[in-house]
């Protein structure tokens, strides 16, 4: 684990050691976006606009024969353009050049921009812990990082040394997430999640339930079962609560941990892939994780439904009607739309709670990708301030989300002549259709639903972000985490 510091500002050259230094790009040159005299200012000038030019993510390293003994001189891209994403990504970057060049400490200054401290320097935490993340589970060779402490020479005040502390507890969340999604269907049976859920948290005073067959049937939860019992493994619901004092909130979080999409089988390329279809569940568990090491002062419960989707001789069928735990029942066209299923009964549980708002995060439908790419999550809310407040999140982490309307002739697409609804709308409006499909479930509360179907691990056309290594990313945890983060403070 990288340690992180805080040090007293000083001059650059009065730092000894490898120094990451932001750039900015300029017009022809790259130009520092911190204060370089002398000696230092003459070492960059040299590279400058030639073999540096101070792109977003570009790194270069001169080893010097004075202090600081090394540059690691990070581009930040165009200062109009300057985010506090460009900021974990340069950084992120120059940590990754670090522990290539096998130092074990770098120093960072941080660039003179018109941003709050604190945020600037959790984003740059957040940017380097995130992007030496690894998941090495199965790799014979384990390769330990090299890079084992970071320096940051800045303002040392109350905030500042939150915002660090912050950052480490955020990326405790995100590393929880990514390493439960990265594992492969036959090492996280439903089962096997919940353990991994509970290892997670026990030692955090999250209480936990896991919910097993018998009981989902006494609860009435047709839809966890049904989807569920096709499998050898069976379904589970976890249920984690964390409580920080403070009003209630409720994050579900789809864990499919295999879909095969069922009896109505999905094509074989990128199956594979369908290993990460537990990455909503995943995010909830890193959520509480990171909610409890911050003591946000809020209450929290986690509801992750997990189930793996299997064709089998006891699997459920097209045609079937299930009945869910509010008493609504659906006409199963696909077994493939099988997450909506799930939710549903999580999310009609969690609405019985009477949370001030509820999110849940799902890697819910192909169609959210074509509709948006792998650059957003799909964003739907019958609640404008919780949209709103999400979309800012998703600006300030750069976990970018993007609102889709849920009008009414959506709903209409569900209609069905034997139950209350289907559960496919057809091929338009899909990724809408599947939130409409939801809505049904979530009673008058403020909700939210985040289809991370494109978001939540690389995928052919996602940006090449530094701070997010190839597979699972923890898509989630950081924006959730951040809107509750403010929540938490607008009480106090
Ligand atoms: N898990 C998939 C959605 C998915 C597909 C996520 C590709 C990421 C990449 C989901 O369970 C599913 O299969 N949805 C169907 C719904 C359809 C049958 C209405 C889909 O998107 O095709
Ligand atoms: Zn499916
Ligand atoms: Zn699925």
């Amino acid at each position: 684990m990288l340690e992180v510091k805080l040090e007293a500002e000083r001059k650059p050259d009065e730092i000894s050691g490898a120094l990451i230094v932001p750039m900015f790009k300029g017009e022809e040159k790259a130009e520092p976006a911190v204060e370089l005299k002398g000696d230092l200012e003459a070492v960059v000038g040299r590279v400058s606009g030639h073999e540096f030019k101070a792109e977003l993510e570009e790194v270069y390293s001169i080893p010097i024969e004075a202090a600081p003994d090394r540059l690691i001189l990070a581009g930040l891209g165009e200062k109009k353009e300057l985010d506090l994403d460009c900021l974990r990504r340069a950084y992120g970057k120059a940590a990754l050049k670090a522990d290539e060049l096998e130092l074990e400490s770098v120093n960072a200054v941080i660039p003179k921009i018109d941003k709050p401290v604190h945020e600037v320097v959790q984003a740059i935490v957040e940017g380097a812990i995130l992007a030496l993340y690894r998941f090495e589970r199965y790799k014979s060779e384990k390769k330990e990082r090299k890079l084992r402490e970071l320096k940051i020479f800045t303002k040392i005040n109350e905030e500042t040394k939150k915002a660090v502390e912050a950052a480490i507890k955020i990326c405790e969340g995100v590393k929880v997430a990514r390493d439960i999604a990265n594992t492969p269907s036959s090492d996280c049976t439903p089962e096997k999640f919940a353990e991994m859920a509970v290892a997670a948290v026990k030692n955090l005073g999250i209480r936990y339930r896991v919910y097993g067959m018998k009981e989902l049937q006494e609860m009435g939860m047709g839809g966890i079962v049904n989807v569920g019992r096709g499998s050898r493994h069976e379904p589970k619901l976890i249920e984690l609560e964390y409580d920080g004092g403070g009003d209630l909130y409720v994050a579900a979080g789809k864990a499919v941990t295999f879909d095969s999409g069922g009896i109505s089988i999905k094509p074989h390329e990128k199956l594979h892939e369908m290993k990460f279809d537990k990455s909503g569940g995943a995010a909830v568990v890193g959520i509480l994780v990171a909610a409890a090491l911050l003591k946000l002062p809020v209450r929290l419960i986690g509801l992750i439904p997990v189930v793996e989707n299997m064709p089998s001789g006891s699997a459920y069928k097209p045609g079937d009607i299930i009945r869910f735990r509010n008493g609504k029942t659906a006409e199963i066209i696909s077994t493939d739309a099988e997450g909506r299923l799930i939710l549903a009964d999580a999310l009609a549980y969690a609405a019985e709670k009477k949370p001030r708002a509820l999110i849940d995060l799902a890697t819910l439908t192909g169609a959210c990708v074509i509709a948006l790419g792998n650059h957003a999550s799909g964003l739907f809310s019958n609640n404008d301030e919780l949209a709103e407040k999400l979309i800012k999140s998703g600006e300030e982490t750069g976990e970018r989300v993007w609102r889709l309307p849920l009008w009414k002739p959506y709903y209409n697409q569900l209609k069905s002549e034997v139950a209350d609804m289907k559960n496919t709308g057809g091929s338009a409006g899909g990724a809408i259709t599947a939130a409409a499909f939801l809505s049904n479930f979530v009673g008058d509360n403020a909700w939210a639903h985040l289809d991370i179907a494109g978001t939540a691990w690389t995928q052919e056309q996602s940006e090449q972000k530094s701070y997010i290594p190839k597979g699972a990313t923890g898509v989630g945890v950081r924006l959730v985490i951040n809107f509750l983060m403010k929540e938490g403070k607008k009480k106090n």
